[in-house]
């Protein structure tokens, strides 16, 4: 073992000690409450043989782009798409991604200067620092939904100011209060980035989109992997934005176009929940039927991400491990990665009443925290 390989070594052995470290698992073959799958379009056999017979009359659309958009991986596929989602979001243009964690990257790396301030909220995802990193701009963090917080921080920033959060956070469940957030973006005239990945497809074309605030955006990133059960993302916003990030975000620029498959699997999923308005009707009442139990500490009563948090570390690995023998799966969180030991129940049109009977039955027998 060369030095490097030592401190790699070192720090596994401390993350093993202290519990946390990260495996990659065979897939769980239980009864899900764990994934990003909310309306369960991603083992859906209808929708999986659209993408089939869209891809079986042109095979060109199953092997690589060839090349950056720049030079050579443009395509009609992708200008088209990048035109459809624009339509379906009311905004005036689009750029696809291959993923989320990449429109992030390339969005932040770039849309703010030397002199700018970025201000996030402390809980937005990990792509959106890992953008903030690439920048030169400052990135000041705002306590979790806390306006008066962020109010005090856009008092004393200076230069162009953007302000960054997520419209539903994946780990509380909870949404940030868009309307109150426009207004005080409007009040010191700093630009706004609502970053949807776990909204769209659950909320139609996702919380911004439904509280009609889409014209006050700076930019939309809506991401693909989640409820509309395929992968990639779209950054949505202006064309000047559009011309800006193909201009300036090197993640976009120095990367392999997206390949075809994944670009009409993506229109696809758009043409699909247009046409199954109910299946974001059944996970309602899945979600309806869960918080029957009163067990969530998840202040939103429509959200697919419910939290239901205990007193001790303790009490999370029973629960999950109970939970593992009767062949359900959700996701334990201990701190420091959340301030409190949690079961993240993440809820699917899918689940029948009787497999969250048995979820909530298994939980109740531990000392949850009310
Ligand atoms: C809020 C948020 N943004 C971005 C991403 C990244 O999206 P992707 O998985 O498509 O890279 C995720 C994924 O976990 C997310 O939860």
């Amino acid at each position: 073992m060369n030095h490097l390989e030592l401190n790699w070594h070192n720090a596994l052995s401390t993350r093993k000690e202290n519990g946390h470290l990260r495996r990659l698992r065979p897939p769980n073959e239980g009864c899900d409450f764990y994934s990003n799958d909310y309306l369960g379009l991603s083992a859906d056999a209808a929708f999986q043989q659209t993408i089939y017979e869209a891809i079986g009359r042109d095979t060109r659309l199953l092997t690589g782009s060839t090349g950056s958009r720049l030079i050579s991986g443009n395509s009609d596929a992708a200008t088209g798409a990048e035109k459809r989602i624009a339509t379906a979001h009311q905004v005036e243009d689009a750029l696809l991604f291959p993923s989320g964690y990449k429109a992030n990257l390339a969005l932040f790396s770039c849309i703010a200067g030397r002199h700018d301030t970025i201000i996030v909220d402390e809980l937005i995802h990990r792509s959106v620092h890992d953008g903030c990193l690439m920048s030169t701009a400052r990135k000041w963090k705002f306590r979790h939904n806390d306006l008066t917080h962020l109010e005090a921080l856009l008092k004393k920033a200076s230069g162009n100011v953007v302000i960054a959060v997520e419209s539903l956070y994946s780990m509380e469940g909870d949404f940030a209060p868009l309307g109150a957030i426009v207004a005080l973006a409007k009040k010191y005239q700093a630009g706004i980035v609502v970053d949807e990945a776990h909204a769209i497809g659950v909320f139609g074309k996702g919380l911004v989109h439904r509280a009609g605030l889409q014209q006050e955006m700076l930019a939309t990133v809506v991401t693909y992997g989640k409820a509309m059960g395929v992968q990639g993302a779209a950054v949505l916003g202006t064309h000047l934005l559009k011309e800006y990030l193909v201009n300036f975000a090197a993640p976009f620029i120095y990367s392999t176009g997206m390949p075809g498959v994944q670009i009409v699997s993506i229109t696809a999923a758009y043409d699909h929940l247009e046409r199954h308005p109910t299946l974001a009707i059944t996970l309602q009442d899945r979600i309806r039927h869960f918080r029957k139990y009163q067990l969530s500490n998840t202040s939103q009563e429509s959200s697919p991400i419910q939290s239901v948090q205990f007193q001790h570390d303790r009490e999370l690995r029973a629960v999950t491990q109970a939970l593992a023998e009767a062949g359900i799966g959700a996701y334990a969180l201990f701190p420091p990665t959340v301030g409190q030991a949690r079961l993240r129940v993440s809820i699917h049109a899918f689940n029948s009443h009787d497999e969250i009977d048995q979820l909530c039955g298994i939980i109740q027998q531990y000392e949850y925290r009310k």
